[in-house]
C-alpha cells in the first residue's frame, strides 16, 4: 500500500459533513459582510511570499514548498493567502470592478511544518480580506465578523486577543527598545531568537522554546511605543468592539508570525484544542499592496484554519448522509422497473439507492439496512401487476402500498421536505 504524505490527511464521508455545514456557514457569513468569494491558484511565484509573507518570517525561512518547474521557473504552493489576494487585487484592478473590494476564498494551503494535532503540512483556510479602507471602524467590523463565524458554528470557549503592532514611523523605536532591552541576555536566546534579533526583533515574541520565555515576557510592549496616529486608531478600535460587547483581551505578544502587518493585530483561540489553539488570526496591513506593485491602498483581513474549527464544532447528529430509499428489486421482471423508478426518485430529488447487481431480495434488505435509508420500496410481481409500491417505513417497520405515481410526492412528505 502506498500510504498517503506525512501532514495531509484524507477528509472521509463522516467527517465531510461538518466540513461540508462548515462551509456552508463560512460563505453565509461573508455574504452577510458583502465580501465576495475570489478563488486563486495553488501556484505562485516564490517571490509573492518572500516579498508579501516576509523574508524573515518562519513561514519563507523554513516551510514552504518551493520547487524548480519544468521551464525553469520557481514556484511555490502557497502557504498563506493574503499575498495571492493582494496580487489579484492589484492584477486585475479589482478597486474598479468591486467598489467595496471586499474578498473572501476557502481552499488548500501549504507549509513544512512538523505535524501534530490541528497543524498539518497541508491544511485548509477560510481567507478574508478588505482593500481600500484604513478607518479603525472596519477593524472593528472584521474582528466582529471572525466573533460571528465562531459564534454561528456553535464554538463556545473562545478568547479574543487584540494588539497593535504599531506602523513604519514608530516601530523603529519599538525595535530597539527590544534590542536595548534584552542587552546582554540575547545571547541566552535560542539560536532562532539571535537570528531575530539582528534581522527583525519583534519575530521575538513568536518564539515556543520555553527557556527563552522568561526573558520574552519581560521585553516591552508594543502598545507603549505607538505613534498618536497609531494609538488613536487602536484606542478607536477596542472602543468598536466595546460597542459590540465583544470580550477581547490585549495582548502584547500578539506580534503575528507574518511580516506585513501593521497597527491591529487578533486572533481567536479555542480553549479545548491543545497546543495549536488559534482557531483563527489576522489584522491590517496598510503597505503590502503598494509592496507588492499596487496602488496605495491599505488593507485588513484574517485566515480561519478550516481543521481547526472542525475540531472544535460541537458534534451534530444532523450529520450522517440520509438515504432517503432503498429500491428493493424482487424477481428477474422486476429489475428493470424498479431501476427506471429508482432513476425516477432521483430526478425528483430523492436520494435513492439500487442495486445494480441485482442480488437476492434477502440480500438487497441486508444491504438497506446497512446504508440506514429512511424507507425500503418493494417491486416485485404483485406490484408491477398493480402498479403500485409497497413501502417499508424502516423507523417503524409500517408497511404500505402506494400508486407508483405518487412514491415521490409520499417520501418528500415523510422527509419534511418542501
Ligand atoms: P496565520 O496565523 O498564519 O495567518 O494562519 C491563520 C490560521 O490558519 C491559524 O490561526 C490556524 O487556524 C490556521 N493554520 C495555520 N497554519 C496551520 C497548519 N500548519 N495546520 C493547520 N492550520 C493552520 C495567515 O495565514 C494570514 N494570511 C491571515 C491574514 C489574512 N492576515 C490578514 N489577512
Amino acid at each position: 500500500m502506498i500510504a498517503g504524505v506525512r501532514g495531509t490527511r484524507d477528509i472521509l464521508p463522516g467527517e465531510v459533513e461538518r466540513w461540508q455545514r462548515l462551509e456552508q456557514v463560512a460563505r453565509d457569513v461573508c455574504r452577510r459582510y458583502g465580501y465576495r468569494e475570489i478563488r486563486t491558484p495553488v501556484l505562485e511565484r516564490e517571490n509573492l511570499f518572500a516579498k508579501g509573507t516576509g523574508e524573515t518570517t518562519d513561514i519563507v525561512q523554513k516551510e514552504m514548498y518551493t520547487f524548480t518547474d519544468k521551464g525553469g521557473e520557481r514556484v511555490t504552493m502557497r502557504p498563506e493567502a493574503t499575498p495571492s489576494m493582494v496580487r489579484a487585487f492589484v492584477q486585475h484592478s479589482l478597486e474598479q470592478s468591486l467598489p467595496a473590494a471586499k474578498l473572501y476564498s476557502l481552499g488548500p494551503m501549504f507549509r513544512y511544518e512538523r505535524p501534530q494535532k490541528g497543524r498539518y503540512r497541508q491544511f485548509h483556510q477560510l481567507d478574508v480580506e478588505a482593500f481600500g479602507v484604513a478607518a479603525p471602524a472596519l477593524d472593528a467590523e472584521v474582528i466582529e465578523m471572525a466573533s460571528a463565524l465562531v459564534a454561528m458554528l456553535d464554538i463556545r470557549d473562545t478568547t479574543l486577543l487584540v494588539n497593535s503592532v504599531g506602523c513604519a514611523a514608530c516601530r523603529p523605536a519599538f525595535s530597539t527598545a527590544l534590542v536595548q532591552a534584552l542587552g546582554d541576555r540575547a545571547a541566552e536566546l535560542c539560536a532562532d531568537c539571535q537570528r531575530r534579533a539582528e534581522t527583525n526583533p519583534l519575530r521575538i515574541f513568536d518564539c515556543k522554546v520555553p527557556a527563552d520565555q522568561g526573558i520574552i515576557d519581560a521585553l516591552p510592549h508594543s502598545a507603549d511605543y505607538l505613534c498618536d496616529e497609531c494609538r488613536t486608531h487602536f484606542d478607536a478600535v477596542t472602543s468598536g468592539l466595546d460597542e459590540y460587547q465583544r470580550p477581547y483581551r490585549v495582548s502584547h505578544r500578539l506580534v503575528r508570525g507574518l511580516d506585513y502587518y501593521t497597527k491591529t493585530t487578533f486572533e481567536i483561540l479555542g480553549e479545548h484544542l491543545g497546543a495549536q489553539n488559534a482557531l483563527l488570526g489576522g489584522g491590517r496591513y496598510d503597505n503590502l499592496v503598494r509592496q507588492l506593485g499596487g496602488p496605495d491602498r491599505p488593507g485588513i483581513g484574517f485566515a480561519a484554519g478550516l481543521e481547526r474549527l472542525v475540531l472544535a464544532m460541537p458534534d451534530d447528529d444532523r450529520e450522517t448522509a440520509e438515504v432517503d430509499a432503498f429500491v428493493v428489486a424482487i424477481g428477474e421482471e422486476a429489475t428493470g422497473p424498479a431501476r427506471l423508478l429508482a432513476r425516477d426518485l432521483r430526478q425528483a430529488g430523492l436520494s435513492v439507492l439500487f442495486d445494480p447487481a441485482a442480488r437476492s431480495p434477502r440480500a438487497q434488505m441486508r444491504l438497506a439496512n446497512r446504508t440506514n435509508a429512511a424507507s425500503v420500496l418493494l417491486v416485485g410481481e404483485d406490484e408491477l401487476a398493480r402498479d403500485v409500491v409497497t413501502i417499508k417505513d424502516m423507523s417503524t417497520g409500517d408497511q404500505q402500498t402506494i400508486a407508483r405515481g405518487e412514491v415521490s410526492a409520499h417520501l418528500t412528505q415523510r422527509d419534511g421536505r418542501p
